[in-house]
């Protein structure tokens, strides 16, 4: 039986083991995926030691993404974004980042992402995952609550940085908008509301608790089309799956197994 896990900390209210097991299920393939708390100072022994126990892989959570790097060999893009969220054991300690791909993946859903006016809100892990990946494809404007960080992120990946004072001036002009900050999460606050939203954007929030945030339902109010944080970590935990096992992902296994996870609480 190979065997998977998330490391993280907290890391109880995971989705991920359902995701995956239910993904190695549906494929008959032999594998276990379990979580595991793991405190920062002993982060290097929890991924060596998964090495050494013959683990085939990890996902890598809050707060360890960034210092994962440290003990993989990370691949170009999640060394160019400075975390990883995927290790691979295989002929080492390899290192990727699928939160860029998720978030992709999870917009093409509903939009095309080519030359589009993207607004992402945070300067965060996540941000850079996501706004390094669609800059690639599209302009992207970066609000982030401490302006410098906003500013370095938006120069690193040739975008532009603007105060969060002044998303109600760009927002007329916006195809789509990314929440990437906590805001939101267990609170039932958004930093825009469906007054200056319009109904021809995309809204897409990053955080999943609850499902349908604040900023989600103002969305909707405005009549604009929204993407919740399930998509996104259906698609990265889909591309972490394919690294692992070389198979195309369940990707609609997956989402159920999580959705229904989420409605049972
Ligand atoms: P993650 O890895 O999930 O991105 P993070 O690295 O802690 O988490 O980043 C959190 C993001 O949410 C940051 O962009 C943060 O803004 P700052 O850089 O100014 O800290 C943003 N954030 C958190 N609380 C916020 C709030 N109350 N208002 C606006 N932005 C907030």
């Amino acid at each position: 039986m190979k065997l998977f896990g998330i490391i993280g900390n907290p890391v109880k209210h995971s989705l991920s083991p359902v995701m995956q097991n239910e993904a190695f299920k549906y494929l008959n393939i032999d594998a276990c995926y379990l979580k595991f708390k793991v405190e920062e100072a002993k982060l290097g022994y929890a991924i060596l030691g998964a090495e050494s126990l013959g683990f085939s892989g990890l996902n890598v959570t809050v707060p360890h993404k960034e210092k994962a790097l440290k003990y993989v060999e990370p691949d170009e893009l999640a060394g160019e974004i400075g975390t990883v969220n995927t290790i691979y054991f295989k002929r080492g300690v390899k290192g990727f980042n699928t939160d860029a791909m998720g978030a992709k993946m999870a917009l093409e859903g509903v939009t095309d992402i080519k030359g589009k006016r993207i607004l992402i809100f945070g300067a965060g892990g996540a941000s850079k995952a996501i706004s390094y990946e669609l800059s690639r494809y599209s302009e992207v404007l970066i609000a982030n609550r401490t302006f410098s960080k906003g500013l370095k992120l938006a120069n690193k990946i040739g975008g532009e940085a603007i105060r969060l004072d002044d998303i109600f001036r760009e927002i007329k002009s916006v195809d789509i908008l990314i929440n990437a900050t906590t805001v939101g999460l267990n609170e039932d606050r958004s930093l825009i509301y469906s007054k200056n939203l319009h109904k021809d954007m995309v809204v897409f929030d990053i955080v999943y608790s609850p499902l349908k945030t604040c900023l989600l339902k103002e969305a909707e109010k405005a009549g604009a089309k929204t993407i919740d944080g399930l998509k996104m970590l259906v698609h990265q935990g889909a591309a972490s799956f394919e690294i692992w096992t070389g198979v195309k992902a369940p990707v609609k296994v997956m989402e159920r197994a999580v959705r229904h996870a989420v409605e049972r609480g």
